[in-house]
């Protein structure tokens, strides 16, 4: 469908380099602490990169530095053109390693590369990259039980220098690995949020269904003003009219009430993939789903009330304050997370780990 070269051969390549590096990383390895990483960055053995030139894309280079070297007038600097993805790799207890709907991250990344007119990710390129990331940093995937997991991070931008407000004719894919602890370390704890009025991430035509960093800048100064007056993130509204819930941070709202799990639908929100696997899920136990337009007057009407993303899978949401209008809306007073949040996430949490069959066909092994 999209243009590259033919013929490549990944394990192949710098593989002697890879193993200097990996020798070198053993001795700080042991010395991990797997059930106390952060949520953070930590040095792998090695990136798989992808250029893209005179109309396609190039042969993948196994990189063990952790830097790029990129032109000054590169247009993911100047004009935003960028784009990502976040998936994980987890460990089962039969010691096999699983990505979890790989192929929705690449399609999700296609989407994104069309909205700011870059050069697609062909779905199989996406694969190779993400696949041998994980293989090549096969060490870093945390133990099955710690909670860890490891973090796959697709890269993509406009490498080409461009002056003028236009697309890049070069562009470059990466495709990181990271070990990241769990989200919740002491399990999962209902959170309070804090509705936003004050900014918006994105506007109801822009670039709010794409995966674009510039959304997540724009996001930033209503996240960090939530974090100063102790709320876990803010809730972002739709941008025209301020009256439906949008998203929470970098995560899909979802509310339950009546045997029915009930999540946003906006032009302006991320379709998450951990929430697509939720509403299956949800219907999967017998409840009813329903992707509407969400009034923040609803709000008092939900049992339960969540979060979903990659990160944490679910953040259970105990509290939601509407500073402007004096509201709070309390979902768990006893501090736990409602039990449809309970059931879903214990179910969505055993398929990703291997605990239980894979009967949506979720799961690919690494091997
Ligand atoms: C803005 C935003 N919404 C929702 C999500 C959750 O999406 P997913 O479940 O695919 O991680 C993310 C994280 O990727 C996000 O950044």
């Amino acid at each position: 469908m999209y243009n590259r070269e033919s013929g490549h051969n990944i394990e192949k390549i710098n593989i002697k380099n890879v193993l200097l590096r990996h020798q070198l990383n053993n001795e700080l390895m042991e010395k991990i602490d797997w059930t106390k990483l952060p949520f953070g960055y930590l040095k792998t053995d090695c990136n798989i990169r992808y250029r893209y030139k005179n109309g396609k894309w190039g042969k993948p280079e196994v990189s063990t530095s952790e830097y790029i070297d990129i032109h000054i007038a590169a247009t993911g600097l100047h004009y935003g053109q960028e784009a990502f993805e976040g998936l994980k790799a987890y460990m089962g207890k039969d010691g096999k390693v699983r990505l979890f709907r790989w192929e929705e991250n690449a399609k999700r990344l296609i989407r994104s590369a069309e909205g700011i007119i870059m050069a697609p990710v062909p779905v199989e390129m996406f694969r190779e990259a993400v696949f041998s990331a994980v293989k090549l940093n096969m060490n870093y995937v945390p133990p099955y039980g710690s909670g860890a997991t490891l973090y796959v991070r697709p890269l993509l931008f406009g490498s080409g220098a461009e002056v003028g407000v236009k697309p890049a004719a070069e562009y470059t894919f990466i495709v990181f690995v990271t070990p990241v602890g769990p989200y919740f370390k002491e399990g999962l704890k209902p959170c309070s949020m804090v509705i936003c009025r004050t900014v918006d991430r994105a506007a109801p035509l822009g670039t709010g269904t794409f995966k674009v960093g510039g959304n997540y800048s724009a996001s930033l100064r209503a996240l960090i003003q939530a974090k100063e007056q102790g709320y876990a993130s803010a809730i972002f509204l739709d941008a025209r009219e301020k009256i439906y819930i949008d998203e929470s941070g970098p995560a899909n709202f979802y509310g339950i009430k009546d045997n029915t799990y009930i999540t946003p639908k906006s032009d302006s929100i991320l379709n998450s993939i951990t929430n697509m696997s939720l509403i299956e899920l949800a219907k999967s136990m017998g409840m009813k789903t329903e992707r509407r337009r969400v009034p923040v007057t609803e709000l008092s009407t939900f049992a339960e009330a969540g979060a979903c993303g990659t990160a944490a899978v679910i953040s259970p949401i105990g509290k939601i304050v509407d500073p402007d209008v004096n509201m709070v809306y309390e979902y768990c007073t006893d501090g736990k997370a409602g039990p449809v949040t309970m059931k879903l996430y214990n179910k969505l949490v055993a398929i990703q780990n291997g605990d239980e069959p894979d009967e949506f066909g979720w799961m690919t092994v690494v091997e």
